[in-house]
């Protein structure tokens, strides 16, 4: 039969996303800045807990926004969930862009923005972090004034590790007055530092959280959306009504009342991220500073075909060459006997002495 799907234009031009590497469980996966070190075991134990009558039922949201938001210190008119972080930036899509109108998003940087902009008909509005990974500032700001859409931070930046502080924050949110200002907040645990007690104060901000980094929760899927309560009443109205599923609601309540878990991951990621970065150095490679669970090197024109060699000993690396320059790799801070492996493997295939 011949039949001519009416397909959208926006759609008719893209490729099919092609999905992150499988078969990784049984390497050392530092290339998507998972929690390596996994979840809390109290996780398992409440998913355990699920009753065949719970899974059979739709979830309820009510209960678990209280507590969840009680974690992100909000209010739950404050609070909306998400199926992962990426879902929280799509709402963003279905609430503000309209085909032809623009975003503004500073590049490296976390690729879903860019990502829905396209399938969205967006038009994308590009600056560039500087060459030791600064923020555009001044750029951004000077960008504000045509009034795009959506401004798209990853805060601290995804891959670069770059951390805006709440002055510059006030800058931006000063400069727009047109314009949803969405601090992508996936690693905030890691930097110290929140745009969310700003909520309040600017209706224009929407900060975004995921439970998949410092929980270590990522197959689960589960993000949210912190904003003002008017300003995420109209988010709101785009969204599903059973965004959320039941087992990554428990998960994620199990998570944040084990707080000693999640501190003690967080104070070793920052430990490692330290004493990797200065390893590395040793070895001859650039890094730049980050507050994330991963970091940012460069080992140069030689670094391609390193991280090639490593790929093929099991340990994955995030190969940033195309993107950013040749050479350049982000790289997880996974549990110390993972660094302490890769650290070897490096210096073996670079015969540097330990
Ligand atoms: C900056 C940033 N935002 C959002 C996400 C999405 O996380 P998830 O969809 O697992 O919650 C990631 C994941 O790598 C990220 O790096």
């Amino acid at each position: 039969m011949k039949v001519r799907l009416p397909v959208r234009e926006a759609i008719l031009h893209r490729r099919t996303y092609e999905a992150p590497a499988e078969g990784r469980s049984d390497k050392v996966r530092l290339d998507f800045n998972e929690n390596t070190a996994g979840c809390s075991p109290a996780v398992r134990r409440a998913l355990a807990k699920l009753t065949s009558n719970q899974l059979a039922m739709y979830p309820e949201y009510q209960a678990p926004t209280q507590r969840l938001a009680r974690y992100f210190r909000v209010r739950p008119e404050e609070l909306l969930l998400a199926n992962g972080g990426d879902d929280a930036l799509r709402v963003f899509f279905d609430t503000f862009v309209e085909p032809g109108t623009s975003i503004l998003i500073c590049e490296p940087t976390f690729p879903m923005y860019r990502y829905y902009a396209e399938i969205y008909g967006a038009r994308i509005v590009v600056l560039r972090y500087g060459s030791q990974m600064e923020f555009p500032l001044k750029e951004v700001v000077t960008a504000l004034r045509k009034k795009p859409r959506v401004v798209f931070i990853a805060n601290p930046n995804n891959p670069t590790g770059t951390l805006l502080r709440e002055n510059e924050l006030r800058t931006i949110l000063l400069a727009a007055t047109h314009t949803a200002v969405v601090m992508d907040e996936a690693y905030a645990e890691f930097s110290g530092f929140s745009a969310v007690p700003l909520i309040r104060n600017y209706p224009q901000l929407f900060v975004t959280r995921t439970f998949s980094k410092v929980a270590g929760l990522a197959s689960l899927r589960l993000g949210a959306v912190i904003a003002c309560e008017k300003s995420l009443a109209m988010v709101r109205r785009a969204m599903p009504p059973f965004p959320v599923n039941l087992a990554a609601l428990v998960a994620a309540e199990a998570a944040v009342a084990d707080r000693a878990t999640m501190l003690g991951y967080v104070k070793e990621v920052k430990r490692l991220r330290v004493w990797f970065a200065a390893e590395l150095r040793k070895l001859g490679a650039e890094t730049f500073s980050s507050a994330g669970n991963f970091l940012l090197a460069n080992f140069g024109p030689d670094g391609p075909a390193l991280f090639y060699k490593l790929e093929k000993q099991g340990i994955l690396l995030r190969d940033r060459s195309k993107d950013i320059g040749p050479g350049f790799v982000r790289i997880t801070i996974g549990t110390q006997s993972e660094m302490k492996l890769v650290l070897k493997a490096i210096r073996k295939e670079l015969r540097a002495p330990a």
